[in-house]
């Protein structure tokens, strides 16, 4: 079966965006791939790498999983697991800097973005290697596909270049993995933000209670120049549509709101309310699974637990290929034979 890696930074709840950008995907094709998932701590670590940070990553951890397992991530299925205690990953890691130039990770967009809203002014070398340690995790389970968002969809890219370049110089270890970008590749935030994010605190998530969500939606930024709601209004682009569009299974609904707005026959209160009840049934399922492993306890921890034990057989078994491929390997036989003839000779 062909193999997916994925997963995301332990930062906390995950919110729509993150739903609609990956996690769908990877709930949709975990039947017919076997699936990897990433806690990512280390690279939390190239923006957060505080001890305080540190001290959160297994509360976040947990609260990242229950969201994936919420939204019907099969622990059965899928092996989900905690980067930092997988040893090999930080090997894989030095190996990869030699294959990939300065310049290339200084051009990449993403790693300025990082800095800049970690109010870093000059780049850590952990973060401009960021997408080097993403290709050692995305080629550690020697992964096919790799379902993220769009803003890391030049780290795929560039760890397709490693992979042919460690292919071509050493032998053929990795298979070269394909990028899938969900529907909505970026989901508006509730203020219009372009973007969905925790920092700019525009995020629905995928934990919040019925009334955050009605609360939320009734302070989302619509059409500014709609002042009354007899005044025709804009529908491309106004995040409420954006939001109907995707989560309101009702397309007979939307359409007819659509028109009303257009004509100017529908008031801001209904579009939002009908917005509301539709993420509200769409969360529904999800805030129920949640709940019931949430009163497993300790549950959530066994999987990572199972999950990292399984990846680090994994990991063991690629970066002995590696080492077999470069000849590392038969660089430390020959000395350690040698060693220990020359032991034995002298008695
Ligand atoms: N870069 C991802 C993020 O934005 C997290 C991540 C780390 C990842 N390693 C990965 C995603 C490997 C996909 C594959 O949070």
């Amino acid at each position: 079966m062909k193999r997916i890696l994925t997963g995301d930074r332990p930062t906390g709840k995950l919110h729509l965006g993150h739903y609609v950008g990956s996690l769908a995907n990877r709930v949709r094709l975990q039947d017919e791939y076997n699936c990897f998932f990433i806690i990512a701590d280390l690279h939390m670590l190239t923006t957060k790498p505080s001890k305080d940070d540190v001290l959160n990553i297994a509360v976040n951890a947990r609260e990242m999983i229950l969201d994936y397992l919420a939204c019907g991530v099969d622990p059965s299925k899928s092996t989900i697991y905690l980067q930092s205690a997988v040893h090999e990953v930080y090997e894989m890691n030095l190996i990869f800097e030699m294959l990939v130039t300065v310049p290339r990770l200084q051009r990449l967009p993403s790693l300025k973005d990082m800095a800049k809203s970690a109010n870093l002014s000059e780049m850590p070398l952990g973060l401009l290697g960021y997408p080097v340690l993403q290709a050692a995790d995305i080629l550690m389970p020697r992964a096919n596909l790799v379902p993220v968002g769009k803003d890391n969809e030049a780290h795929v890219e560039l760890t397709r270049e490693i992979a042919r370049r460690f292919n071509s110089m050493y032998g053929e270890v990795f298979p070269i993995p394909d990028v899938m970008i969900g529907d909505v590749p970026t989901l508006v935030g509730t203020d219009g933000n372009a973007k969905m994010s925790k920092s700019l605190n525009n995020a629905i998530y995928l934990s919040d209670d019925t009334k955050t969500v009605i609360k939320k939606v009734n302070g989302m930024y619509t059409d500014p120049n709609r002042i009354r709601a007899d005044i025709p209004g804009k529908v491309e682009g106004n995040p409420v549509f954006i939001y109907h569009d995707v989560f309101n299974s009702n397309k007979a609904e939307v359409e007819d709101l659509k028109e009303r707005y257009r004509t100017g026959s529908v008031g801001d209160v209904e579009v939002k309310q009908k917005l509301s009840a539709a993420i509200n049934g769409f969360l529904d399922p999800i805030r129920e699974r949640r709940t019931e492993f949430e009163n497993k306890s300790g549950f959530v921890d066994e999987v990572i637990y199972d999950g990292t034990i399984v990846m680090r057989e994994e990991a063991r078994q690629t970066l002995t290929a590696m080492k077999k491929a470069m000849g590392l390997t038969g660089v430390w036989n020959s000395i350690s034979r040698k060693a220990e003839k020359a032991r034995k000779k002298r008695g």
